[in-house]
């Protein structure tokens, strides 16, 4: 008999700032070095679909997205879909109650395919496009999100009537956090949003106020991602609520809407820090109670837009080992995926844990590069980990916390073709999004 030891058991809601293990909480391992995910054998996932292949722990994502709606009971959560969708991840973001936060027509259109309620929808761009507007409005989204003085009368002579559409105008607090400054939106000097500091947020509210088509009902702010204290949302409550309140001194209208955007990190390796929702949500609520108390300001109604935080915990990637290389004092595990399915470790520096799955190793770990084999020396997935000496081609990898921003940021760098999800539950395996295949891409190529 076999018997099976969970990874980990923290509840994703347990009021706590240390790192939980970065594997699914159905994750197990077993002897024989197998480690299953939602009940399904890693090892025999990937000899089914392949690899590379992302597989995604439906009950993980749920019960994220519960997590957040539970620490935040009196919000609107709403799901970033930038972070990952797919036509089941739309029904089981709408079957929890959730919203969703898009920014195109293409995500849009999906969501909408799945007929997720366009009430509970947001279109977010600092850059939309004519598509993208004529989408929203046909669709008939809740919430369209200002970030630019130009798309003022832009989206106003667009709106049908006769309702006028749900606006909250994108501002930014002033405030600097997140991971990498590549996703630190914030402050100022980067190009989303409207600043309060020099105006020129006061300045578009004033002007969605004079548009009859426009219904101003808030402001939105996105501090950026990857941010593991809940204090910069609690600044940031301070100064919107702050400028919410001078809004009302000078322009006579009480915003009641205030959408604190995403930006929740998540441990990618043991030892990174994390907040729980539960915490993220108890210091934000207490910051918000007082500010209002401070300025005399009628709570807003509050909405949050976690994505990584509910898809990336639920993802973990599957790579098979192609070589195996010893070269400048260090061991390179080259996998049959890289860069094209995770470009993050390139963009933003972000480190990764890896692991053998599918045999007991019989070497003691030594440390390794594991590496994409796309051409660039930047290509790499995951820097110092330790790995069975015994390593070998043919030997299959698993990587934790995959399951945002790297099928939805994939490319067709080197024509390998973009990867499949393949979601899991309850011991079943089931094929979300089917493997892009050369059929696919010599498809797009017109030269007959
Ligand atoms: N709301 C807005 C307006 C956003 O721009 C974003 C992310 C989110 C919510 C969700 O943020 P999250 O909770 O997922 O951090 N590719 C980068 C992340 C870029 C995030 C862009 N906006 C990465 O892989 O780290």
């Amino acid at each position: 008999m076999t018997t099976r030891t969970p990874l980990r058991s923290p509840a994703p809601d347990a009021p706590s700032l240390t790192a939980p293990s970065v594997w699914p909480a159905s994750a197990t391992t077993a002897p024989g070095g197998d480690l299953s995910v939602g009940g399904v054998s890693l090892a025999r996932l990937a000899e089914r679909y392949g690899t590379p292949a992302y597989v995604l722990d439906e009950h993980e994502l749920r019960g994220r997205a519960r997590a957040w709606r539970r620490a935040f009971p009196d919000a609107e959560v709403v799901y970033a879909a930038k972070a990952f969708l797919c036509r089941a991840v739309v029904d089981w973001i709408a079957e929890e109650g959730l919203g969703l936060d898009v920014c195109s027509a293409g995500e849009l259109e999906l969501a909408a395919t799945r007929a997720f309620p366009a009430d509970r929808v947001l279109l977010h761009g600092n850059a939309k496009s004519p598509e993208d507007l004529r989408a929203a409005l046909r669709i008939g989204v809740g919430r369209i999100v200002i970030d630019s003085d130009c798309e003022i009368a832009r989206l106003a002579t667009q709106v049908p009537g006769p309702d006028a559409q749900q606006v909250l105008v994108r501002v930014l607090p002033g405030i600097e956090a997140g991971a990498h400054e590549k996703i630190r939106t914030g402050a100022e000097g980067q190009k989303f949003g409207l600043s309060i500091a020099d105006g020129d947020a006061e300045d578009a509210v004033a002007r969605v106020l004079g548009q009859p088509r426009l219904d101003l009902v808030g402001l939105h702010s996105h501090l950026g991602s990857q941010i593991a204290s809940p204090e910069p949302y609690a600044q940031s409550v301070r100064r919107l609520i702050s400028f919410m309140a001078r809004i009302r001194d000078r322009h006579g209208v009480t915003l009641p809407e205030l959408d604190l955007g995403g930006g929740f990190a998540v441990p990618y390796a043991p030892g990174d820090p994390a907040a729980s929702p539960a915490a993220y949500g108890h210091r934000i609520t207490s910051e918000l109670t007082r500010a209002c108390a401070e300025f005399d300001f009628p709570m807003p109604r509050i909405t949050i837009e976690p994505g990584r935080s509910i898809a990336a915990p639920a993802g973990v990637a599957l790579y098979r080992v192609l070589s195996v290389k010893r070269t400048g004092g260090k061991v390179f595990v080259a996998v049959d995926g890289g860069m094209s399915d995770n470009p993050r470790p390139a963009l933003y520096g972000a480190r990764y844990t890896a692991r053998l799955i599918g045999r007991a190793p019989t070497a003691p770990m030594r440390t390794a590069t594991v590496v994409g084999r796309h051409c660039e020396a930047g290509d790499v997935l995951a820097d110092a980990v330790e790995l069975p000496a015994d390593i070998r081609p043919g030997d299959v990898l698993a990587v934790p916390a995959s399951g945002a921003y790297h099928v939805s940021m994939a490319s067709g760098y080197n024509m390998t073709g973009r990867p499949p999800v393949v979601a899991v539950a309850d011991g079943r395996s089931r094929l979300l999004v089917r493997r892009e295949t050369l059929a696919d891409m010599l498809e797009r190529d017109m030269t007959p």
